[in-house]
């Protein structure tokens, strides 16, 4: 099927790729044209596993990259909308981007086209998205405008794809949905996983065919915004069980694991640590809660999640404080900066709002991110961070250590070689990658999320547990 993708942002080129994959054409659309020369040229704007390889094998043959919107759209018989839809100041999306592609694609119209918005949009979007092209189309035209809302994370973001959970296809008739079906037919058929270039499936993914979920344009615009928000609303709630855990002197790692194992809730999304970042959940939660109000409903409960998570960042920097004293002229060193491990961006990232702080209260930063550096260093440009060539250089001479990024590599370090780097052995890790009497048996003091301090050399030979690290 020939497919035209509007926007090559993490969402746009992701699933040009992976629509590409799936053996369709696909021309990808962008008004920035030094990013569709990039693109054209073979180059990977961003950090995710099995992009470059999709790229390599679709570009110039099935995967084109196009400045034109005519062009992309002749003869595709579906155009995706996957530009951005940042926050406005009051909390509600800016759909400003939206509203421009819409009246773009209505101008274009010649054939029957199916219209599918894949960015994140509050509900009523399709029916706004259908005005605007109706308005703008030249001559009638038939067209039809369906929700089909991407739940990719970064870092997977391929492999979300092409083994998704679920496809929502939000269409109002039966003509669109079909194109819909079709369209996801080589995953829902199960024929895609079984072709020997298939990008290989993730460990714990079912080995089944991908199951459809076909509604309304506005429940699935409803199902996007409220993924988002429970998956957020599941991390507020374990760093509020964090919390709670330090004041009574309970381990909040053993509880997790007990209330993981009820099938009902499940252990994914309750680690808890400085609460979510990204790109998504603080823009979605926020964006949720505006929706609902505008349509007269006050959901509150996304307001306390909200508070949970700044909140988390917060009773860090108390840590810091209660741990270090004063901050003034400290060395910190800093391991990761991105929003969460296996990516390089710092968007809404806990990291980069903790390091900021640090910065103002006068400490001195050595950072390290096994990706995000180049990012990082135009954030913080002019600061005081000097940018390390790995943890152990970060840590040298540093009056502590803190661990920010959940990176795969940050929960294997050489503690041995840590504890000789630092100035004072002291750990502060807000993710909880350590068991703190790992820590302890080097010598060091360790504060973690929802669990006791442990004395290190400091208070040598005495190991003890404290609970409530933080004052309030
Ligand atoms: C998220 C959604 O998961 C995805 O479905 C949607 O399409 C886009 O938003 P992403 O932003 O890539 O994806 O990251 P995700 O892995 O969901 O993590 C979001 C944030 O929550 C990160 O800052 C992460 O560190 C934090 N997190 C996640 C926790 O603090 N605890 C957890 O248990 C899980």
């Amino acid at each position: 099927m020939r497919v035209a993708v509007v926007g090559s942002g993490y969402v746009g080129l992701v699933a040009s790729a992976c629509l590409a994959e799936l053996g369709h054409e696909v021309v990808c659309v962008d008004n920035d044209q030094e990013k569709i020369a990039a693109l054209v040229n073979g180059e990977v704007p961003i950090h995710e596993e099995f992009l470059p390889e999709l790229l390599a094998r679709h570009r110039g043959h099935r995967l084109r990259f196009s400045g034109s919107l005519p062009e992309a759209m002749r003869d595709s018989r579906i155009v995706f909308i996957a530009v951005g839809t940042p926050p406005a100041e009051n909390g509600e999306a800016d759909l400003s981007y939206v509203e421009a592609v819409a009246r773009d694609v209505g101008r274009q119209l010649r054939d029957y086209t199916v219209i599918v918005e894949k960015s994140t949009v509050p509900v009523y979007t399709c029916e706004w998205v259908r005005r605007v092209i109706s308005l703008n189309a030249g001559a009638p035209v038939e067209f039809d405008v369906a929700s089909n809302p991407e739940f990719l994370r970064e870092g997977t973001a391929v492999t979300d794809f092409l083994y998704p959970d679920r496809i929502v296809i939000g269409a109002d008739n039966e003509r669109s949905a079909l194109a819909l079906r079709e369209l996801y037919e080589p995953l829902t058929s199960g024929d895609y996983y079984r072709q020997p270039t298939a990008i290989p499936r993730p460990a714990g993914s079912p080995s089944t065919a991908a199951p459809l979920v076909a509604t309304s344009s506005k429940s699935a615009e409803l199902i996007k915004h409220a993924s988002n928000a429970f998956l957020a609303l599941k991390i507020s709630f374990i760093n509020a069980v964090a919390n709670v855990c330090e004041a009574v002197g309970a381990d909040v790692e053993q509880v997790t694991t007990g209330i993981g194992l009820d099938s009902r809730i499940g252990p994914r999304f309750l680690r808890p640590g400085i609460g979510y970042g990204g790109s998504c959940f603080p823009k979605d939660v926020m964006a949720f809660r505006a929706v609902a109000r505008d349509y007269g409903y006050d959901f509150r409960l996304l307001e306390e999640v909200m508070r949970i998570n700044d909140d988390q960042r917060q009773r860090f920097l108390r840590k810091v404080r209660n741990t270090l004293w004063t901050l003034k002229s400290k060395r910190l060193a800093v391991l990761g900066l991105a929003f969460k491990g296996g990516t390089d961006d710092i968007r809404e990232s806990p990291a980069v709002a903790i390091v900021r702080a640090l910065l103002k209260e006068g400490c001195e930063v050595a950072a390290y991110d096994p990706a995000a550096m180049e990012r990082a260093r135009a954030e913080f440009d002019g600061c005081a961070v000097h940018f390390c060539s790995d943890p152990y250089h970060a840590a040298h001479e540093a009056d502590a250590l803190l661990i920010l990024t959940d990176w795969e590599e940050f929960a294997a370090l050489d503690l041995e070689r840590i504890a000789h780097a630092l100035k004072y052995p002291v750990v502060l890790d807000g993710r909880n990658l350590y068991r703190p009497e790992a820590m302890a048996q080097h010598g060091l003091t360790y504060v973690s999320v929802g669990r006791g301090t442990v004395a290190g050399a400091a208070g040598r030979g005495a190991l003890s547990r404290t609970a409530g690290s933080v004052k309030e």
